[in-house]
């Protein structure tokens, strides 16, 4: 009886203890802070990549031409990587980590001696409907060295930072009328929680920042004339955020399109690089003229180069050619 007492005893300390790991724990988890990486900007301190979104299709839907052009545009502008803004395998993300879709859509399509370079994803509403840890898995960058994928991360390049930010969460519709979609949300329950915290992260990040530039990626749109549009929760969530912390660029997937819409009321630019692949889906919604730099319903990429003082972008389409052109610049030393 005795004895019974005492071990009982030493159950409920051990599984107090154990309480207290999982909870300290659950609470070091939660406030982290986003995981960070270090790319070098060049010798002369400019920095070249592209961008691409909503690609992968096994070459079909133009792919491949449009990784042709894009191998050679990254010769020409000596890229040092490459990001993409999600969906990366349509249409159910990765079944696994052995899925040959990642050979036959990734490693065999983006071949071009300039593009064998670091790939930093993030994550599209697609790439959800799969195994989402799949991507994420080390065991991937062991079949493709170029291979990052995380949720949310920051990109230190010195010159700039890039902060990744995992948009498919937030977007109500996928948890209460999924339709016939299954989403993959290990890792993002409870929601409410997951949602707040990556808000704060990012703003806690964006505030620590000191860097001449700051771009924001991301698989939702912002602003967009395309067929999605707008994605409300980021609106209303995120873009409070992103202007109340000088952010430069949102740069976004989801429409397959390409597109730059201004802000009228912040100095963020609104760029869609959504036109890997699949395209031409004639979706076209009225935009106020004033903010609408830029729109092409078709396939193609967008270029960033970058250097202290001066960003510059360029669309261009699947033959290679620049549709549209955009810079900015900044002084080197700015009173705040
Ligand atoms: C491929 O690109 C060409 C040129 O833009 C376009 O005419 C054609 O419709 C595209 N094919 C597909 C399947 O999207």
């Amino acid at each position: 009886m005795a004895s019974r007492v005492v071990r009982n005893k030493k159950t409920m300390s051990k599984t107090l203890t154990f309480s207290c790991v999982i909870l300290c724990l659950f609470w070091v988890l939660s406030t982290a802070e986003l995981q960070r990486f270090q790319h070098g900007a060049k010798e002369d301190g400019s920095l070249s990549l592209l961008v691409v979104g909503d690609w992968g299709r096994r070459g079909s839907y133009n792919q491949s031409q449009v990784a042709l052009k894009m191998g050679i545009i990254g010769e020409k502008l000596d890229i040092d990587f490459v990001i993409s803004t999600g969906d990366n395998f349509y249409d159910n993300g990765l079944t696994g980590v052995d899925d040959s879709a990642f050979d036959d859509s990734f490693t065999k399509i983006y071949t071009a001696p300039s593009l064998q370079k670091q790939w930093y994803n993030v994550l599209g509403n697609h790439d959800y409907r799969g195994d989402v840890e799949a991507q994420m898995s080390p065991v991937l960058k062991k079949l493709d060295s170029r291979w990052l994928c995380l949720r949310s991360f920051i990109l230190d390049t010195e010159i700039a930072e890039f902060f990744f930010v995992d948009t498919t969460p937030f977007v109500d519709s996928y948890f209460t009328n999924p339709k016939d979609h299954v989403y993959d949300w290990r890792g993002i329950l409870p929601r409410k929680a997951y949602l707040s915290n990556l808000l704060k992260d990012v703003d806690s990040a964006l505030k620590k920042s000191t860097a001449k530039w700051k771009f924001v990626v991301a698989h939702h749109t912002i602003k967009s004339a395309g067929f999605h549009g707008i994605t409300r929760e980021i609106v209303d969530q995120l873009l409070p955020i992103l202007e109340a912390n000088n952010v430069d660029l949102y740069v976004n997937g989801h429409d397959h399109l390409l597109q730059h819409i201004s802000s009228l009321h912040s100095p963020i630019q609104f760029l869609t690089s959504g036109g890997a692949s699949k395209a031409w889906r004639g979706d076209v919604n009225w935009w106020d003229p004033k903010e609408m730099k830029f729109f092409y319903d078709g396939q193609g990429f967008m270029s960033m180069q970058i250097t202290p003082t001066q960003l510059d972008i360029a669309f261009y389409d699947v033959f290679g050619q620049v549709l549209h052109k955009w810079g900015t610049s900044k002084k080197l030393y700015s009173a705040f």
